[in-house]
C-alpha cells in the first residue's frame, strides 16, 4: 500500500482549513499532511511556525508528518509535542548524534523518519541507525522550496533502501517516503522501486478546482 503526503506548502495558506477539508473523503489513514518546517537557515525559505501547526493539529482528519528543515531539531522535537503530530523528521545532515535525537524523539511521537539530501549517499547510514527508523525520506529536490524537478538519482537510493529492507529478514521496518518534484510519472516508478510513501506538493494543489485535488491523490496511488 501506498500513503499519499499532500505537501501544505504549496496549499492556500489563507484558506488553510478548506485546503485541510478537501481531502476528508480519503480513508483516514492513506493519507498524511505533510508539514515542511523550515527555519531561514538550514535552507533558504520559511513556512510556517508553531501556533499555525498547533491549529493544523487541532483540525486535522489525517496523521501529520512533520519534515524538519531546520538547523536545530531538538528545539522543534521539544516544542512540538503537543500538536498530535504522528511522524517526525529530521534531516540526517543536522547532527552528529543521530541515535540520541532518535530516542528523544521516540519518547514523544509514534513515529521517527530521518531526510537525507540529495547529496548525502544511502550508504552514510550506518545500519544501527536504519534499524531505529520508522520512515527514511529520500530528498528527491534540494529542500526548501515546492515546484521544483525531481532528480532521478532518487530512484537508486529508493532501489538500494529497499533491498536492504528486504535482505535484513524483517530487522529493517521503515517506510521509504520520496519528496520532491513527483507527479504520477514518478510516482509509478517510485513505487516500482520499493517507495511506500510519496509526498506531492505542487502536483496536488496547482490546481484551479479543489475537486481535482483528490484526483490528483488516486492518480499517485494508480500506477502500480
Ligand atoms: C521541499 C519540500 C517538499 C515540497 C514538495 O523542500 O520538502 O515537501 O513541498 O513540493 P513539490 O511536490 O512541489 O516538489
Ligand atoms: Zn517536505
Amino acid at each position: 500500500m501506498v500513503t499519499i503526503s499532500p505537501s501544505l506548502l504549496s496549499a492556500n495558506f489563507l484558506k488553510l482549513g478548506e485546503e485541510l477539508s478537501a481531502f476528508d473523503s480519503q480513508k483516514d489513514k492513506d493519507l498524511w499532511f505533510h508539514l515542511d518546517i523550515m527555519d531561514g537557515h538550514f535552507v533558504p525559505n520559511m513556512t510556517f511556525g508553531i501556533p499555525v501547526i498547533k491549529q493544523i493539529g487541532m483540525v486535522a482528519k489525517h496523521p501529520l508528518d512533520a519534515h524538519l528543515m531546520v538547523t536545530n531539531p531538538l528545539f522543534y522535537v521539544e516544542h512540538l509535542q503537543e500538536y498530535n503530530i504522528f511522524n517526525l523528521t529530521f534531516h540526517f545532515e543536522t547532527t552528529k548524534h543521530h541515535d540520541s535525537l532518535i530516542h528523544k524523539i521516540k519518547k514523544h511521537y509514534p513515529s521517527v523518519g530521518m531526510a537525507i539530501n540529495p547529496s548525502t549517499p544511502v550508504d552514510a547510514i550506518p545500519d544501527y541507525i536504519l534499524e531505529m527508523l520508522d520512515l527514511v525520506l529520500i530528498m528527491s529536490v534540494n529542500p526548501g522550496f515546492g515546484g521544483q524537478k525531481f532528480i532521478p538519482y532518487a530512484l537508486h537510493k529508493v532501489e538500494e533502501l529497499n533491498r536492504k529492507r528486504v535482505q535484513s529478514n524483517g530487522l529493517l521496518k521503515y517506510v521509504i517516503q520520496v519528496d520532491g518534484g513527483i507527479n504520477s510519472e514518478e510516482a509509478k516508478m517510485l513505487v516500482q522501486k520499493g517507495a511506500n510513501n510519496l509526498v506531492a506538493g505542487s502536483y496536488i494543489f496547482n490546481n484551479k478546482n479543489k475537486d481535482d485535488y483528490n484526483q490528483r491523490v488516486e492518480s499517485l496511488k494508480a500506477n502500480h
